[in-house]
């Protein structure tokens, strides 16, 4: 048995979970934790959007200590650390919250809590730091640019593999800085991009590749490409049909001034990279790829791109589905959504 304490945005947490198929999922009403039976502990380990996850620990707790090589442990409940730290020699106990991420715990320390009469612990955290790499220390960045949030991106990736499980090869044709790169590289995907200019991707690309968390033996191929447009030459995608990761045209940036008539004509431009794409990408492989990407989402503002989206979709035959849930920053007037095309 296991639990989960699911990050905010519960609807893509509960999407990205079908990717590792929890046998027996009960969700507690505040839709921040999920109590399952079984899931494919790997695959749990890949997720992004848990925060962390216990598993019930299924033999005699002093047998537990004997074999733990962290002697110090978190409980949940103070009277309780008291007793165990006595029962077991402990060193030392400490009591955080259930929702914490404190790299301190998670690097040294057991975590436990007991819930009647189990006991769980603690087998995996989220992988912030990358996130915090992929985010932060890539060199070439610009805050005039939207970047992907890697977590999202990560999140992404997952949602695709609870669908289309065959596929290896990542493409992003508006990858402005790599953060699919990033991600597709570091879960051993190989990885195509392309963007009207490569500027930003060339270069943080030569920085990951050196860096320790690389995978260098995937393939990693890249060219100038308008998404519009048709593909000069298909054999870059070696007859594969990728998978289509992506966050295209968010611009440009809503301020407290922009009117409503400007906000149409800002979608209007979106829209104009977006269906296009969207057809050229049901024609040019073999079959239709699976596409899981983020669009605009204009906060007080009527939106008229997801409508548009869903028309020439399903025109060109893919099934459409979409989160409802917004991805949002505090100060954020634009909000993403996510799309599925299948
Ligand atoms: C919001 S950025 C993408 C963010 C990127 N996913 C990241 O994480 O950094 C949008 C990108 O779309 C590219 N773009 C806009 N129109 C395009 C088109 N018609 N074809 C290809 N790329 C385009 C821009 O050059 C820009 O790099």
């Amino acid at each position: 048995m296991y639990f989960a304490v699911l990050w905010k945005n519960k609807e893509l947490s509960m999407k990205e979970l079908e990717y590792v198929n929890p046998k027996n999922l009960h969700v507690s009403a505040n839709q921040q934790i999920v109590l399952f039976d079984e899931a494919d502990e790997g695959k749990l380990s890949d997720l992004a959007w848990l925060v962390k996850w216990w598993k019930v620990i299924d033999w005699e707790l002093s047998d537990f200590f004997a074999k733990a090589e962290k002697r110090i442990l978190w409980v949940s409940d103070k009277q309780l650390g008291i007793k165990m730290k006595k029962q077991f020699w402990l060193k030392r106990f400490k009591q955080v919250d259930l929702f914490h991420t404190d790299l301190e715990v998670k690097n040294k320390w057991i975590e436990l809590i007991k819930i009647g009469s189990k006991w769980w612990e603690v087998l995996w955290y989220q992988n912030i730091k990358l996130y915090e790499v992929v985010d932060f220390e890539k060199p070439w960045r610009s805050m005039q640019m939207w970047m992907m949030p890697a977590k999202l991106t990560h999140t992404l990736i997952n949602i695709w593999l609870s669908i289309d499980k065959e596929q290896t090869l990542i493409y992003d044709p508006f990858v402005w800085s790599w953060t699919t790169g990033f991600l597709a590289n570091y879960f051993w995907y190989d990885f195509l991009w392309s963007d009207l200019k490569l500027t930003f991707a060339d270069k943080n690309y030569s920085w990951w590749k050196d860096w320790k968390w690389s995978t260098p033996d995937k393939e990693f191929k890249f060219f100038v490409h308008d998404a519009t447009k048709d593909y000069e030459d298909m054999s870059i995608f070696n007859s594969k049909t990728p998978l289509i990761i992506t966050e295209g045209w968010l611009w440009p940036i809503i301020k407290a001034s922009t009117t409503d008539e400007q906000v149409k004509e800002y979608q209007r431009w979106v829209k104009n990279v977006y269906l296009p794409w969207i057809e050229k990408m049901a024609t040019v492989f073999e079959r239709k790829p699976v596409m899981v990407f983020t669009i605009p989402w204009y906060i007080w503002y009527e939106n008229l791109l997801e409508h548009q989206i869903i028309e020439t979709a399903e025109k060109v035959g893919f099934e459409f589905s979409s989160l409802q849930e917004m991805y949002k920053r505090e100060q954020h007037k634009v909000a993403r959504k996510v799309i599925i095309l299948k």
